[in-house]
């Protein structure tokens, strides 16, 4: 049984839903210089804001304008919670200013109050894929240590106003993506770096990070201050590797992939570096800029709970050599297929039990309460607009109630079998929104249909499929009621 009180929800980030990217005094952020891509076209980062390029994220479904309508449809599936982010360049638009942007915090505040009038609890990340650009230009993304305190100025002005509204806090979303060092936007939306172009991207990735843990504890310290009571979590993708077979090399290598995921949760969660990464640095003769303040700082600032997302499990082979695929946050040239399991659309696998094996990798190594804060699988859909007219789903999306449902059994295993605390369930893409690897409105992760395609045309209204009925009635019996079977 989850316990009661179990926070369910949806999830979304400002960037992929809010669009009005030049209202309200906001400044330009790095997901705004981001092109459309394609499941096969990747999306390209442009020298500043271009005539004749698409940039999806400038529109997103028009949250900003549109929320108090989205937030009733989110109340009549009977959310707990909504997991969004704050858009760092709405609070300081260029990132270093003395002041905040007034109008930028108004509509948080709007926004907030709108969520708890329906009884619908914030949840939020501070820096979900998005850093104001002129942080980029004047500093060069998180490559300065100048940045710490630039954060750390955001998170305390965001702690300070929204303390009383908002207990569940995120620092930075999937920090762990930017181990990926192939693929130029898992980095760029991380750390606002392109690390193909650093002489040693690898060294410059562990650098970044570094000063993002630091911030990250600091923030933790900070809204400690404000409130004891704030909970705030790292937030990592928990796509775990399994080795391809019980080959002793298959099974090494498998544990060495899982660092991609561990070696930012060991920091964050006991606050100190493990000694894996410490080796590895003298290894390679890396000499990072990190001082005694440092250390300290990260001992002193471990998270409260575990944020994670959960899509897909990767496995390894350590005889095969392969292209690295661009497309997963972790790519290994030994990534194989696993051949036990299913692909999505997007080559993704489907692994219901690899949430399982998350939830109980972290319980074992860290103990500390978890929240699963994105789940989900991107469909292409049609809108049926015969059956909306004759009252009925926009989309009938069964292929989505079995995914969901085959993850929530799998998490409610890792709670009454295995004992895991679990605090919580937000399913990305409750509502379509913009992709964030492809930059596609195609791949679809919603209860609601968003009527907005990539060709430009759509009205952008909001229709319910039919996974909205489904997860109403999960959330109404507190996960008894899977409805799959
Ligand atoms: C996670 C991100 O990587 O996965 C989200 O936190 C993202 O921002 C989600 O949208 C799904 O990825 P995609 O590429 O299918 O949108």
């Amino acid at each position: 049984m989850l316990r009661d009180g179990f926070l369910w929800g949806g999830a979304v980030a400002a960037h992929q839903v809010e669009g009005a990217f030049d209202e309200g005094g906001r400044g330009l952020s790095v997901a705004d210089v981001m092109t459309a891509g394609s499941a096969t076209e990747p999306r390209r980062i442009t020298d500043g804001v271009l005539t004749g390029e698409r940039y999806p994220n400038h529109k997103g479904i028009d949250f900003y304008h549109r929320y108090e309508e989205d937030l009733d449809l989110f109340a009549e599936m009977g959310f707990t919670c909504l997991r969004t982010s704050i858009s760092w360049s709405r609070i300081f638009p260029e990132g270093d200013e003395a002041e905040p942007c007034e109008e930028g915090l108004a509509f948080y505040d709007r926004l907030f109050d709108a969520m708890l009038a329906r009884g619908i609890e914030p949840v939020v990340t501070l820096s979900h894929f998005e850093m104001p650009l002129g942080l980029v230009r004047r500093y060069g993304g998180w490559t300065d240590r100048r940045l710490i305190d630039l954060f750390l100025r955001f998170a305390e002005t965001c702690f300070a106003r929204y303390a009383p509204k908002v207990r569940w806090w995120m620092t930075f979303n999937e920090i762990n993506n930017q181990f990926n060092t192939a693929n130029p936007i898992f980095a760029w939306t991380n750390s606002g770096v392109v690390l193909s172009e650093h002489d040693d991207p690898e060294r410059t990735m562990y650098q970044v990070a570094h000063y993002q843990f630091v911030a990250s504890a600091l923030a933790v310290a900070a809204a400690h201050r404000v409130d004891p009571g704030l909970k705030v979590g790292c937030m990592v993708a928990a796509d775990f590797t399994y080795p391809y077979s019980c080959n002793p090399s298959d099974v090494l290598m498998a544990q060495d992939a899982c660092h991609s995921t561990y070696f930012f949760t060991d920091v964050m969660c006991r606050g100190a570096y493990p000694h894996y990464a410490r080796r590895r640095f003298e290894r390679e003769g890396w000499e990072l800029d990190v001082t005694g303040d440092d250390l300290a700082a990260l001992a002193a600032g471990t998270v409260d709970y575990i944020g994670f997302s959960y899509y897909m499990s990767n496995t390894v082979r350590f005889d095969h050599v392969g292209d690295i695929s661009e497309s997963t946050a972790h790519s290994d040239e030994h990534m194989v297929d696993n051949p036990y399991l299913p692909q999505s659309d997007w080559g993704w696998t489907i692994d219901p039990q690899g949430l399982r094996y998350a939830l109980r990798c972290f319980d074992e190594r860290y103990g500390l309460p978890q929240f699963v804060v994105e789940n989900g699988i991107g469909l292409f859909e049609e809108l049926d607009r015969d059956a909306v007219e004759a009252g009925g789903w926009a989309v009938e999306d069964d292929e989505r109630i079995e995914f969901l449902a085959g993850h929530i059994r799998e998490m409610e295993q890792a709670v009454d079998v295995d004992g895991v605390d679990l605090v919580g369930y937000t399913p990305w893409g409750c509502i379509d929104l913009v992709s964030f690897t492809t930059g596609e409105y195609a791949k679809r992760y919603g209860f609601v249909y968003v009527d907005t395609n990539d060709d430009g045309s759509g009205t952008g209204d909001r229709f319910k499929k039919k996974s909205f009925d489904w997860f109403k009635r999960v959330i109404a019996t507190n996960g008894a009621d899977l409805g799959d079977r």
